[in-house]
């Protein structure tokens, strides 16, 4: 079939809720996408932060094939190998932790927003969690109400209540937010969909888990989008030093399969007892056995020290291209995932950046957002650099 053939059907039948570009694609290699008519493109998307250890990696490919000639699903009333890998792994970088296993980012942070209410109740009741403007979290109807985005509320109103929403970078607000029954605050360490905002007041982070320590509250990262390994640190929060008690991950933790996971202290999840919530998928053999696999690649590839270094090379050449390119407001991020904010919207040059083979993703209406693979060598850095400049309206020196 041609592009416009796979076009044409899935707008016949998908519901159209997604903003496509018109290009279907048909394999991946590394960090190269080729699309059904055999167009090749530099992905600096990786499926929304997702196959960032590029596409077919053959640890990930070998360890999921395995696994699904082998078994493919048992249901959580039986115990798997790769499962309890998987959270023996996550509890492990997380400092000893307690795991639920899911498969996408939204459920990870209703796993999140569950554990902190079900804590809460034998707390005196409390249940209110404190969120930040421009968040985002997912888009159940929980995790939805905890977005600080009111077009994405639109037309699904009456949300779930216990939900407070602040200014991000603000801990003045979040402090004068908090009520007796405040349970929890809940923020990106770094916002993605937001527009890749990293927290200008070094201490925003530090400031919120002492509020938390103070208040007997409990502090949620969500790192679906900032975590493994996308900023340089297998958790982001480790690049300010500050742990919280529940940690939330999905998007590159299967490298393309579907998985999710909350991780939080014993104390946090200590309501988390049999019965309390629940998968019928979460901890799915495949998805854990490619989990498995992204981990054991994160440790002997040298990925994180790659995608701190090319991140930063990539940071400083744009920065030197945003000097010449007066649509260019700001270029800001932390390893491999970056923003370029821009004068207008970013559309038209993620449009343009596509039809000159490069795929880049456009946020918060005027947000140039890249999320290379973290394992993306400097020429493939360069080549997107290039395309990235023209589009920008900058030569690149
Ligand atoms: C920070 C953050 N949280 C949650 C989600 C929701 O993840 P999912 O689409 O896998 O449900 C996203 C998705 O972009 C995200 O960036």
């Amino acid at each position: 079939m041609t592009n416009r053939e796979v076009v044409t059907l899935a707008h016949g039948a998908l519901m159209d809720v997604y903003a496509c570009l018109p290009i279907a694609l048909a394999r991946g290699e590394g960090a190269y996408l080729y699309d059904v008519e055999g167009k090749r493109y530099l992905d600096f998307f990786c499926g929304l932060a997702v196959t960032s250890l590029g596409h077919a990696h053959p640890g990930v490919t070998n360890a999921i094939r395995e696994q699904a000639a082998r078994l493919t699903h048992v249901s959580n009333v039986f115990h798997t190998e790769s499962s309890a890998r998987v959270a023996d792994e996550l509890s492990r970088r997380f400092g000893g932790g307690r795991v639920f296993l899911c498969n996408s980012g939204a459920e990870a942070n209703e796993a999140a927003i569950k554990l902190a209410r079900r804590w809460g109740s034998s707390q005196g009741g409390r249940y209110e969690i404190i969120t930040a403007l421009n968040s985002f979290h997912g888009r159940t109807l929980a995790t939805l109400a905890a977005t600080g985005q009111e077009k994405y509320h639109v037309g699904f109103q009456p949300l779930p209540q216990g939900f407070r929403i602040v200014p991000f970078d603000d801990l003045a607000a979040v402090r004068a937010a908090l009520r007796d029954q405040t349970v929890a605050v809940m923020v990106e360490p770094i916002q993605g969909e937001g527009g890749v905002v990293v927290p200008r007041d070094g201490r925003y982070l530090e400031g919120l888990r002492e509020l938390c320590d103070q208040r007997k509250m409990l502090l949620i990262f969500d790192e679906v989008q900032t975590g493994v390994g996308r900023t340089g640190k297998f958790f982001a929060y480790e690049h300010w030093g500050v742990r919280p008690d529940v940690a939330t991950l999905a998007k590159a933790l299967g490298n393309g399969l579907p998985i999710g996971a909350a991780v939080a202290t014993p104390e946090a999840a200590s309501g988390m007892t049999a019965g309390a919530h629940g998968s019928t998928f979460g901890g799915n053999p495949v998805s854990c056995a490619s989990a498995l696999a992204v981990l054991r690649a994160l440790d002997a590839d040298g990925v994180l020290e790659n995608c701190a270094a090319v991140g930063a090379y990539l940071m400083e050449r744009l920065r030197e291209i945003a000097k010449r390119a007066k649509t260019v407001l700001e270029v800001r991020g932390k390893g491999m995932l970056i923003g370029i904010e821009l004068r207008h919207e970013a559309r038209s040059a993620v449009e343009f950046c596509l039809e000159q083979g490069l795929i880049v993703n456009a946020t918060a209406g005027n947000v140039l957002r890249l999320l290379p693979p973290l394992n993306l060598s400097r020429a493939q850095a360069d080549e997107g650099l290039a395309i990235i400049s023209r589009a920008l309206g900058a030569a690149l020196t």
